[in-house]
């Protein structure tokens, strides 16, 4: 069976929860629309537990933009896999650039607060895969190693840092995201060649990696200032699987017609 398409929102810090759940609405309908494309909502923790009552037994399914590896004990103001379960989540975001303190434009400060690293992401990979999530690992480039030619080199180091600690049967439920860090929401989306591009060449990665049939499973998403108005040669590509939305995901409209291209 062919890889169904995969389109996630993630909103971020954005939204309380009414405003989460009037957004949710209108996903719904565009979901119902497209049923062949799998829709994925990430709001906020605080979110979780209403949207996830939202969302039962709809075809939209919950994902979380974090989370900590450890099941339960003395963490102040982290959330475990088991909580997410708890929540309804199936899915979660993990190793997004922001949280490893990689930003594309205008650096929060003090820059430090955001400190994911390959080693911490790869416990957090274990721990979803482990408690039967599925994680949207989220690989990409920074500015200055794409223009000092090493893009290939640091996708490929994150990749297999990140599946260090899952055995290859494992993987086959993941999904990536190709995200270059310079084109998270700085408006400079990736030329779709160079994405799929990209795509394919984490798929031969995770193959090579996992030593196993995974790579041809795993779904790998665009993520990078994907609108309305550019998504459609992105999906144009059979590499690419779907999308990782953030700033387009916040408004109805913009998100329906992302749902309905891919
Ligand atoms: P953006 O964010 O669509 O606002 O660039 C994408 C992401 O961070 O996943």
């Amino acid at each position: 069976m062919g890889r169904r398409r995969l389109v996630v929102a993630n909103w971020k810090m954005n939204l309380t929860t009414p405003e989460g759940c009037g957004l949710v609405e209108a996903v719904l309908g565009m979901a119902k629309r497209r049923s062949e494309v799998d829709v994925v909502v990430c709001p906020s923790f605080v979110s979780l537990q209403p949207l996830g009552r939202s969302l039962a037994h709809t075809p939209v399914s919950l994902g979380a933009q974090d989370v900590f590896w450890l099941e339960n004990g003395a963490y102040t103001g982290q959330v475990s896999t088991r909580m997410l379960v708890d929540s309804g989540c199936t899915y979660c975001i993990v190793g997004h650039s922001e949280a490893r303190g990689r930003f594309g434009s205008e650096p929060p400060n003090p820059l430090s607060y955001f400190s994911d690293t390959d080693e911490t992401v790869a416990m957090k990979v274990s721990a979803l895969v482990y408690a039967n999530i599925t994680p949207i690992l989220c690989v990409g480039e920074s500015e200055d190693e794409r223009g000092a030619e090493r893009t290939d080199e640091v996708v490929a180091e994150q990749l297999a840092k990140a599946l260090g600690r899952v055995a290859p049967e494992e993987c086959s439920n993941l999904a990536i995201a190709y995200e270059p860090v310079w084109a998270i929401g700085t408006g400079k989306v990736c030329d779709h060649d160079e994405a799929a591009r990209m795509c394919s060449f984490i798929r031969d990665k995770v193959t090579l990696i996992t030593d196993s049939a995974c790579g041809n499973q795993v779904r790998v998403l665009y993520g990078g200032s994907l609108k309305a108005s550019n998504c459609a040669e992105i999906f144009a590509h059979k590499e690419v699987d779907g999308a990782l939305v953030g700033g387009a995901s916040l408004l109805a409209q913009e998100f329906a017609k992302i749902v309905l291209s891919a």
